[in-house]
């Protein structure tokens, strides 16, 4: 097995509130991990670490066996192969479907434009964006439109592996279904995946392992079984409890 993402003992701090306390844990290859845990745990700063969106105070990143906490690494190139995928989506709200996947293979992989034109069209299809939203702008698409065409961006750019910060939280419940479904076909493709989700059926469905972060630490990790069907530790069944009574209440 690869190893494609190794964390050891990544700490960061906003001032005096130590949000990440030594994180550590790898990721190989065509593996799809998934973080579960309490609002506030440091879900999000972990993934804006290991892409450099924010800068760890200490520990170590490596991509492919390269440290890219060193100071010698060539990180916009490292970078390049890390895909994220935000809860907002985050496209760029001046350009239409296309081009917002085809932007990154021009501009930053500096592709010849027929063969970024293929990939893109690759990538929406994949992703189930009828060609007939293509030229449609951000704002004239649905939530999980959007966060589709976000995802294609992603994996149009080939990385070796995507982040998802809660992709679904900002989806009306009718929506989420469809960007479940094209993380999915991601996963059946092997794309090897870090995924921060609430949706707890899906993770249990989708996740080599599920990894409980609180408060800054890693609390507990195994199986879909282990982590979902027989938590042992209080805490998380705690937290599942709670997620299931939320589910309870749409
Ligand atoms: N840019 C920031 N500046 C200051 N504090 C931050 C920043 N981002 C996150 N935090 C703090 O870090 C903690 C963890 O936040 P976050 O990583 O967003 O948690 P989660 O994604 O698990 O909900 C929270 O206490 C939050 O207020
Ligand atoms: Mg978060």
């Amino acid at each position: 097995m690869k190893e494609v993402l190794k964390v050891v003992d990544l700490k960061k701090s906003y001032g005096k509130n130590e949000v990440l306390k030594g994180v550590s844990f790898s990721i190989n290859e065509n593996e799809i991990k998934v973080i579960i845990g309490p609002s506030g745990g440091g879900k999000s700063t972990l993934l804006y670490c290991i892409n450099f969106l924010t800068k760890p105070n200490s520990g170590k990143i490596f991509l492919d066996g390269v440290e890219l906490t060193s100071p010698n690494v060539d990180l916009p190139k490292m970078r390049e192969k890390i895909g994220f995928v935000f809860q907002h989506f985050n496209l760029f709200m001046h350009l239409d479907a296309y081009n917002n996947v085809l932007m990154g293979l021009v501009r930053v992989k500096k592709m010849k434009l027929n063969e970024a034109k293929e990939i893109a069209e690759n990538s929406l299809n994949l992703v189930g964006i009828d060609k007939k939203l293509w030229n449609l702008y951000p704002a004239q698409l649905s939530g999980g439109q959007q966060q589709r065409v976000a995802i294609a961006r992603a994996i149009a750019m080939d990385p070796r592996i995507i982040l998802f910060d809660e992709p679904t939280s900002a989806l009306d419940v009718e929506l989420i279904g469809e960007v479940l479904k094209a993380i999915k076909n991601l996963a059946l493709k092997g794309m090897t995946m870090l995924l921060v989700t609430h949706e707890i059926e899906f993770a249990k469905d989708i996740a080599n392992e599920i990894m409980f972060l609180d408060n800054g630490v890693i609390i507990d990790k195994g199986t879909p079984e282990e982590m979902i069907l027989n938590p042992k530790n209080e805490r998380i069944k705690k937290f599942l409890g709670i997620i299931t009574k939320e589910k309870e209440n749409v």
